[in-house]
């Protein structure tokens, strides 16, 4: 593969960027991530809201207590440049981690590395992989009842660190393994949070957008802008508590996320929701984005940087 991850300004080959097997990130989660969509359109390549990635990254940092030792501006200097030289990405990742070998859960040496990589998660990795890779347009989701998967008591949601996702990924698997695509967690309030990578949003009976209040959340910069571009055209949207009568009650829901900025549910525990095909408010609002993406809407094109 001809692809190069940018390790602490060195360019490695894709397939030499590896950790030690008892590096500390690798044995406690302890790495802090970022993942920034790249849209390519009439103006060229695109990195989509990157001063707000970064921004995220250093608060990720901050709140876990993991250096970053670097200044925001080197950063995205490092990405644009990893970006230029590997042509044809579409998404960038940024890793900080601790890759010394440790034995404690206190790292003896608490020195960060940071990665870049920046790629086609469909050519460079679903293609090459040896399993199909589970894809749904319309989502059918599993509510989870049993657990509180979010304690933002325990561990805050803003931190965009692999150990958080570990609950996530044991609880969507179950649901997949029982046939839904999707899971939502709600707190120990009965209060819907988000979904393992991705936020929620629902339509009510009135044709107002709500989602859940930002401390229960991770803020993800996709939620960020479809609650500014629903404002910005006169959509109502709510920060409020959602139960889960609210989510089965809703006309329409949908989840945001870089990785698919906004992707439809049209069923909630087995059952139809709303009419049970996507709703003409997530349809809009995909569409509003589509036309953002392609920079045919000048309200927002301070959102993109473009690769020279
Ligand atoms: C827990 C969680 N919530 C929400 C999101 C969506 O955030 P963004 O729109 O910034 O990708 C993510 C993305 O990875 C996530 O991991």
């Amino acid at each position: 593969m001809e692809r190069k991850i940018w390790i602490d300004g060195e360019y490695v080959d894709w397939d030499n960027a590896n950790v030690h097997i008892l590096s500390h990130s690798h044995q406690r989660g302890s790495l802090i991530f970022g993942f920034i969509p790249i849209f390519e359109n009439e103006d060229g390549t695109c990195i989509f809201r990157l001063d707000d990635h970064v921004d995220r990254l250093f608060k990720s940092c901050k709140l876990a207590g993991i250096p970053l030792d670097y200044s925001s501006d080197d950063l995205k200097k490092s990405i644009i440049e990893t970006v230029k030289i590997n042509t044809g990405s579409k998404f960038i990742k940024i890793s900080v981690y601790i890759s010394s070998v440790e034995i404690d859960v206190v790292p003896q040496e608490p020195f960060t590395k940071v990665a870049i990589a920046s790629y086609d998660p469909v050519k460079d990795i679903i293609e090459k992989n040896s399993q199909p890779f589970h894809a749904s347009k319309e989502l059918s989701v599993w509510i989870e009842k049993e657990k509180k998967q979010r304690r933002s008591d325990i561990i805050s949601p803003q931190i965009k660190i692999a150990a958080n996702y570990t609950t996530s990924m044991m609880a969507k698997w179950k649901a997949r393994k029982e046939g839904f695509d999707e899971i939502f967690f709600f707190n120990n309030d009965g209060n819907l949070t988000e979904a393992p990578t991705s936020n929620v949003f629902i339509v009510n009976t009135d044709n107002e957008l709500c989602t859940a209040p930002e401390e229960y959340v991770l803020h993800g910069i996709t939620r960020k802008s479809i609650i500014e571009i629903a404002r910005e055209d006169g959509i109502i949207v709510n920060l409020e508590n959602i139960k889960i009568q609210d989510v089965k009650n809703a006309s329409e829901a949908f989840i945001t996320s870089s990785s698919h900025l906004i992707c439809p549910v049209t069923k909630i525990d087995n059952e139809k929701l709303g009419n049970g095909n996507v709703g003409n408010i997530t349809s809009l609002l995909i569409e509003k984005f589509k036309k953002i993406i392609e920079r045919k809407d000048n309200r927002f094109n301070h959102w993109f940087t473009v690769v020279e």
